[in-house]
């Protein structure tokens, strides 16, 4: 069973917007998404921030890596201008900032935890840790669909989140599934798979499906595609064309499986 909202904005607001910033939230939120993806990594001081590459240069202005500034330096740069001189200024923002802002407005969250290379299982319990106390009500009132769910391409990530906050729901990141998919999502306890839909079968869907997981794509672009992948029962995806794939995608057609 698949608790969740079906159709989610990826980074944010998707393409239309600069990746994994408020306005990028912001933007999802004016094609009605009220489900977002997004990518968390460790700043050097420990403290979350929201950000896809473990770089800059890509989508913050400056150099170096993440894990060279503190949350609070790389708050004050700019991830915005790299899209357009509109967004000039637009902040990374920091995890806990972002995930209230999202708990605010009932924006359900897919947190990527995204670690640099070495900070797999710090990442995880700083992730974990954080979310499951900003979510302590809605885990002891058994409010399981509002709390987020994790999701990480890295084990250890996700071995780091089980132990933090066991009682949060995982998700296991697999480009492709490899051989034994399945003995490895058990392993940390995933209740999802999240696959590249690139690589994704009718045969492999329903594998994932009849082992009882959640099933989850990304990134979705292409409504045909999407509604292929609705009828092969995936329960959700994610999208960065929040323009022509909305909240409520196939929900009058009947596609979805459950
Ligand atoms: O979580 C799904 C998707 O975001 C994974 O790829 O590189 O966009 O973080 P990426
Ligand atoms: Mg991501």
């Amino acid at each position: 069973m698949w608790p969740y909202p079906r159709i989610l904005s990826h980074r944010g607001g998707g393409t239309l917007a600069p990746e994994n910033t408020f306005a990028g939230l912001r933007r999802g939120m004016d094609y009605g998404f009220r489900a977002v993806e997004f990518d968390v990594m460790l700043a050097r001081d420990g403290v979350p921030v929201v950000i896809h590459d473990p770089y800059l240069g890509r989508t913050v202005t400056g150099a170096g890596h993440v894990f060279d500034y503190d949350a609070l330096e790389l708050a004050r740069m700019d991830a915005g201008s790299w899209f357009g001189a509109d967004y000039r200024g637009e902040p990374v923002p920091l995890f806990v900032e972002f995930a209230q802002y999202c708990k605010a407005h009932g924006i359900w969250m897919n947190i990527e935890i995204k670690p640099a290379r070495g900070f797999d299982a710090e990442t995880g319990e700083a992730v974990a840790r954080i979310t499951r106390a900003m979510f302590a009500g809605e885990l002891a009132a058994g409010d399981l669909a509002r709390v987020p769910l994790l999701s990480s391409f890295s084990l250890a990530a996700l071995e780091a989140a089980q132990r933090a906050a066991p009682d949060l729901p995982r998700a296991c990141l697999m480009s492709e599934l490899p051989p034994g998919w399945e003995p490895l999502a058990r392993s940390v306890g995933a209740v999802a798979i999240h696959t590249n839909h690139k690589h994704l079968t009718p045969e492999l869907a329903q594998a994932v499906i009849d082992a009882g997981f959640g099933l989850f794509c990304y990134t979705v672009n292409e409504p045909v595609r999407a509604a292929e992948l609705l009828e092969w029962g995936v329960d959700a995806f994610c999208t960065d064309r929040v323009d022509l794939i909305g909240p409520e995608f196939g929900q009058q057609r009947g596609q979805q499986r459950r």
